[in-house]
């Protein structure tokens, strides 16, 4: 039977997209509330907090960032073991919608069960699903790329609206409402991904339960295998690197935008806040235009695997922390100490620019060369990884705090640029040990 498509994609693909989606409207709006939520102190009438410091909050903050992520691997197992991607992401969502409401209630044990209900089923959900994107397409189907990058637009289409809508709700009227509305945003994507269950038939199944595949689940790894997981997890490690740099944007940017730089344009003073979705901003601009390039650079016969991108990404990365640099020279020249707007806007395009050659492409690259029994475990692994970037991230940033953001900034732009270089030297050796996994692009 000919699948049903859109836009030449597999219309489950659309209902990853629409529940991924509201899960990131959920996760982003919560999280750009709970600093502030945190840090308010309860003796306001208007909307009061929880009263906390500024770094006890953060710390918070930090171990959340981290333990969302971490939970991935758990969610994997989970998921190869017992569930089946489909279900975690059902059991995932179910999770997060209580942990949610459980943050709208005024009470300090809700509020510590709704994140650990959010970090378990955040846990479920995030890696399963993305693992589902890939299982949509068949080996060496040429558009699984381009079907990570229209997801990858979804998450920062929630991401971009988040911020606005439950972040502006939280703030002016009742932080209570705007965790409900993060409640009510899951809601939506569990309705999405279950009447549209139908798309979705063929993908995220228990393997013991899909016959065909039987055998796959007791066999065990080949010596090609093993290969190609040596790759992913060597691919890991650099990832580390990427994130460690990339979430400076919700820590250190952030502070260096408020403080050193010249927010005014057309006389109007942009609030800090705001940078913080022109991350996914950019990716929306540029995701699809992206994509289009490098799949035009690819059929132009030049080398573009996934190391090759990831490699390029680390070294625009090192380019943005450049511009940082920039910044901080053009500030302490500055009569005022400010920095123009230019080099933050530009630094943060780059980021993304860089982003988008690593972050849907290593999702693509961990559907094409994780073993089939181990695919959802893999996934997992590679949240886990992001969630020690952020981590590092955070490290660097009170690193900074001591030894300036110059020390900082040029330390994660060498720290890109030597990854970078590196990986450029690994591409043919990586691709071999892929055994052409790669060439099933
Ligand atoms: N914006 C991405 C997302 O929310 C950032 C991310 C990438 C997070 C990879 C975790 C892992 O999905």
């Amino acid at each position: 039977m000919q699948e049903q498509t859109i836009l030449g994609h597999p219309k489950g693909l659309f209902i990853l997209f629409f529940t991924e989606m509201w899960e990131r409207f959920s996760f982003y709006g919560m999280r750009a509330m709970l600093v502030l939520y945190l840090t308010r102190a309860t003796s306001e009438t208007f909307n009061p907090g929880m009263g906390w410091t500024s770094a006890e909050a953060l710390s918070l903050y930090g171990t959340y960032g981290m333990m969302v992520y971490f939970m991935g691997i758990f969610g994997g197992i989970a998921a190869d073991k017992w569930l089946g991607q489909k279900k975690a992401v059902i059991v995932g969502g179910v999770l997060i919608i209580l942990g949610q409401f459980a943050l709208a209630i005024d009470s300090l044990t809700m509020f510590y069960s709704g994140l650990t209900l959010l970090v378990c089923g955040v846990g479920l959900l995030k890696p399963n699903i993305s693992t589902m994107v890939g299982g949509l397409y068949k080996k060496g189907d040429a558009k699984r790329d381009a079907g990570f990058t229209l997801f990858y637009i979804g998450i920062n289409i929630g991401a971009l609206a988040a911020p606005f809508i439950i972040g502006t709700v939280g703030e002016t009227i009742d932080w209570h409402l705007g965790f409900s509305l993060a409640g009510f945003g899951m809601i939506l994507g569990q309705v999405v991904f279950v009447f549209g269950g139908k798309h979705l038939k063929h993908v995220g199944n228990l393997l013991k339960h899909s016959e065909t595949e039987s055998h796959l689940a007791t066999q065990p790894l080949s010596k090609v295998e093993k290969d190609r997981v040596i790759v992913l997890l060597l691919s890991f490690l650099i990832v580390i690197v990427f994130w460690a740099a990339y979430e400076q944007a919700g820590g250190l940017m952030s502070l260096y935008a408020r403080d050193s730089v010249d927010r005014f344009v057309f006389g109007y003073e942009i609030p800090t806040s705001w940078f913080q979705s022109l991350h996914a901003f950019y990716v929306v601009l540029i995701g699809a235009p992206m994509a289009w390039l490098w799949l035009k650079w690819g059929k132009m016969g030049r080398e573009s695997s996934a190391i090759f991108k990831m490699a390029a990404g680390m070294i625009i990365m090192c380019i943005s922390f450049l511009a940082l640099m920039g910044a901080v020279y053009d500030a302490s020249v500055n009569m005022l100490g400010k920095a123009p707007i230019y080099w933050l806007l530009f630094s943060y395009f780059l980021h993304v620019v860089a982003e988008l050659s690593i972050s849907p492409v290593a999702l693509s690259f961990i559907t094409k060369l994780a073993p089939v029994k181990y695919a959802s475990l893999m996934m997992g692994a590679y949240f886990a990884i992001t969630g020690l970037g952020n981590k590092a991230a955070g490290m660097l940033g009170e690193y900074a705090q001591e030894a300036g953001e110059m020390a900082a900034f040029s330390i994660i732009a060498v720290a890109c640029l030597l990854v970078g270089i590196l990986l450029f030297f690994l591409v043919k050796k990586l691709k071999e040990l892929s055994h052409g996994a790669e060439d099933l692009v």
